[in-house]
């Protein structure tokens, strides 16, 4: 059942030898007499060239060299005007999303998915943050299956039964606002529904803990409480971040209870809740592309992301609905 010599590239697209990669693995999981998740396993596809933005649309500074600021560039506590900037900024990216989930279905490519997300970033005046960020080749993230973030939109048309996210960001009136979530494409299994459903719990959980004066491990801490009953992974590799003027910046806000996490949140803060929960190792593998993260047993991730901003009271979720209540 193995598709790969041992010393060819590993059929997961790790770049690493077959032997020193999914060997091990595959021969476990033949001996336990499960399937062998070679044929579903996600190969890294064709990437189309890079989209042009007209010189009429403000962009970052690393649209042109690829090099993000330095995060210490960004301000903390915000005042009204950047906080009103990041609010438009936030909804326009939330819309893309919205128009991007409703595209996608089984056949559809996630290059078609990008170009649709980059099409209305252009309409609507806006940069698409992803776009050169780091170097990153494409305007939006889209992650499927056992990728757990930062999935390169390519030339693979979406399967029955596949799960994908989707993170949209964009730049506006200087200001990033990113969000995510993740959809089912045609008829998904329970399992994954279940995965999907508990990932919204935990953001969900994790937006309810922000409250000034509190840590923000106060964060990962109520994502954990969610996620635990069902023995999933709670990913550390990546956490929510800082956000306004520099895309990443500080806080790091961890999905997992970190008690080194002791920032206080105040006020006027901005930052992004963003978790990855796993079916099952909470750890990660990087595609040689040096960007697609996928999880090490090759099983289900799922994510779901809102930018929010710390008030006198509470929160208030910037990449919320529209119609969203109070
Ligand atoms: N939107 C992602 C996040 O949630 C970051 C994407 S950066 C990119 O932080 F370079 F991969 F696009
Ligand atoms: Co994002
Ligand atoms: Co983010």
């Amino acid at each position: 059942m193995k598709r790969c010599k041992p010393n060819e590239p590993c059929w997961c697209g790790s770049g690493r030898k077959y032997k020193k990669c999914h060997l091990a693995h595959d021969v476990m999981a033949s001996l336990r007499g499960d399937e062998v998740p070679v044929s579903q396993g996600l190969r890294p596809g064709q990437i189309s060239p890079r989209r042009p933005v007209p010189a009429t649309i403000p962009a970052p500074s690393y649209a042109l060299d690829g090099r993000p600021p330095r995060k210490q560039l960004g301000t903390l506590y915000k005042p009204p005007e950047q906080i009103a900037a990041m609010r438009a900024a936030c909804a326009i990216a939330r819309r893309i999303l919205d128009e991007v989930c409703a595209a996608v279905a089984v056949g559809v490519t996630t290059d078609s998915l990008d170009a649709l997300a980059h099409a209305r970033c252009l309409e609507l005046g806006v940069y698409p943050s992803p776009l050169n960020y780091s170097g990153f080749p494409k305007s939006i993230c889209t992650s499927i299956n056992e990728v757990i973030c930062h999935g390169i939109p390519d030339d693979r048309p979406l399967a029955d039964g596949d799960i994908v996210n989707v993170d949209v960001t964009v730049f506006h009136q200087g200001m990033h606002g990113d969000c995510s979530r993740t959809v089912a494409v045609g008829t998904i299994d329970q399992a994954s529904q279940q995965l999907i459903a508990v990932t919204e719990q935990a953001l969900a959980a994790g937006i309810q803990a922000v409250v000034p004066g509190a840590p923000v491990s106060a964060i990962g801490a109520a994502i954990e409480q969610v996620v635990r009953p069902y023995g999933y992974g709670v990913v550390r590799d990546f956490v929510g971040h800082g956000i306004g003027e520099v895309f990443h910046m500080d806080p790091q806000v961890p999905h997992y209870h970190d008690r080194r996490a002791s920032f206080i949140l105040r006020p006027g803060m901005t930052f992004t809740i963003e978790p990855m929960i796993n079916q099952g190792d909470h750890r990660h593998r990087l595609w040689s592309d040096n960007w697609t993260a996928v999880t090490v047993d090759g099983r289900r991730s799922a994510q779901c992301e809102h930018t929010v901003l710390v008030t006198d009271n509470g929160v208030e979720v910037l990449t919320a609905a529209p119609d969203a209540g109070p």
